[in-house]
């Protein structure tokens, strides 16, 4: 007799880190691409298993489905190119100046948090390899941490005042008690004792334009710009949102420049730096499926994807052959967010029922639920829309409206 397979190993992943402080933004960091999948087992290895191993195996399956790796693709390899080459130029410049910034814009669901996030880390990575793990001027042990990278999530109803607490609970400061010009300057302190070369604010059209809060938002954003950093602004349609009302287009490389401070503006409000303040603007769409490459560049990742799935009577190409690939875009619209949601869900519908594989069928009988997705506020248009669906055929023919038909020449026909 054949001795079974080894019992396969499993660790259950970590407590999810909260990347919006320095020390949950490094242990995620560090430990981003621990995940092992489970192995691939035949049905007949698994029933080999012990009952224990088997429980274990459930487990560690289910948790492979709950974490679906990072793929690039087109959209966001055009994205994380645009970054990392911006934010490789910017922590290389040594003097003063403002850095351009870059929006990310795009559809809610669409990879930006992530897109952004793992280009960041894998900045942060490169660059503290670089200085040997520490800020060179910093005392170790004390709190002149080296962190090259903020990452900080507008908060919900965010004003100016509440994001620049948002950047200083990242780097963990008391902010009791301070206006705008003065939580500006402190988070430019913390940025600067930090050797902080990106900040990352997520989900910036969460802050609402309101009149009253015009200025402080304009003001926000150009203090933010004059860091030294280079500043990224991520956000659900940026343009739309009116954060950027009063930059103009530069026709030749399609960047929005912000004004320039008034004459006479004092040097902690801005106006130290003569250079422009600019935003490049790069778009992260979902899939297409008209042109043979948008065919091709979604069924690439239909075939990451299924790769990733341990399902037992799942036949190579289930993802990628026949009517599924132009199903699954048609009840995603393209939106890897929402993939992720409808394959999920299916794998477990699948091992429920035993079918043990993705059919058309069994998908269609999923909804596709964005309610539950964490951190998302639907205000700020970050609960992406569903595509329609549509229903199975009928044989019910369509109700014609057949108020203005010419009843005189109609012809009865016979029953
Ligand atoms: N390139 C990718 N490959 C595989 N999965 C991805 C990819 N990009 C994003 N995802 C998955 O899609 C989901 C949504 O991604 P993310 O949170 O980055 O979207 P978002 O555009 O920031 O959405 P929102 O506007 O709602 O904040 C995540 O669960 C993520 O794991
Ligand atoms: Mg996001």
């Amino acid at each position: 007799m054949t001795p079974s397979p080894p019992a396969p190993p499993f660790v259950l992943p970590p407590d999810p880190a909260d990347r919006q402080t320095a020390d949950g933004w490094r242990q995620w960091r560090l430990h981003r691409h621990d995940f092992v999948p489970a192995p691939r087992l035949t049905r007949s290895e698994f029933t080999e298993l012990s009952r224990r191993e088997q429980a274990l195996y459930e487990l560690h399956r289910e948790a492979t489905h709950s974490n679906f790796p990072l793929q690039e693709t087109p959209m966001s390899r055009a994205v994380a190119e645009l970054m990392r080459a911006r934010l490789r130029r910017g922590a290389l410049k040594q003097n003063p100046t403002t850095r351009r910034g870059l929006i990310i814009n795009g559809g809610g669901c669409q990879g930006k948090t992530e897109t952004a996030c793992e280009v960041a880390a894998a900045f942060e990575d490169s660059w503290l390899a670089l200085h040997h793990q520490l800020h060179p001027g910093a005392i170790p042990g004390t709190r002149d941490l080296h962190l090259p990278v903020a990452y900080v999530q507008t908060p919900v109803t965010a004003k100016p005042k509440s994001t620049c607490k948002a950047v200083l609970d990242f780097y963990g400061v008391d902010h009791k008690r301070m206006d705008l010009p003065a939580l500006i300057r402190a988070v430019r302190r913390h940025v600067h004792a930090h050797g902080t070369r990106v900040i990352l604010l997520d989900d910036i059209t969460r802050l609402k334009l309101h009149r009253l809060d015009d200025q402080d938002v304009f003001d926000l954003i150009k203090g933010f710009m004059d860091m030294s950093a280079t500043l990224i602004l991520i956000g659900v349609d940026v343009p739309a949102s009116g954060l950027l009302r009063d930059a103009v287009r530069d026709p030749r490389t399609g960047d929005w420049v912000l004004p320039a401070p008034p004459a006479g503006t004092p040097a902690s409000e801005g106006a130290e730096t003569q250079h422009q303040r600019r935003f490049t603007q790069v778009h992260l769409g979902p899939f297409g499926y008209t042109s043979a490459a948008e065919v091709t560049a979604f069924t690439e990742h239909l075939m990451g994807v299924e790769d990733h799935l341990r399902l037992f009577d799942a036949a190579p190409g289930m993802l990628t052959c026949g009517d599924m690939p132009a199903y699954l875009h048609e009840r995603t619209g393209g939106v890897v967010g929402l993939l992720e949601c409808l394959i999920e869900d299916g794998a477990e519908a699948a091992i429920d029922s035993g079918e043990e594989q993705l059919t058309v069928e069994l998908l269609d009988q999923i909804a596709i639920s964005v309610e539950g997705l964490p951190n998302r506020d639907a205000a700020a248009g970050e609960i992406p829309l569903l595509p329609p669906r549509h229903p199975a055929p009928t044989v019910r023919p369509p109700v014609r409206n057949t108020v203005l038909d010419d009843r005189t020449s109609a012809v009865t026909l016979p029953g």
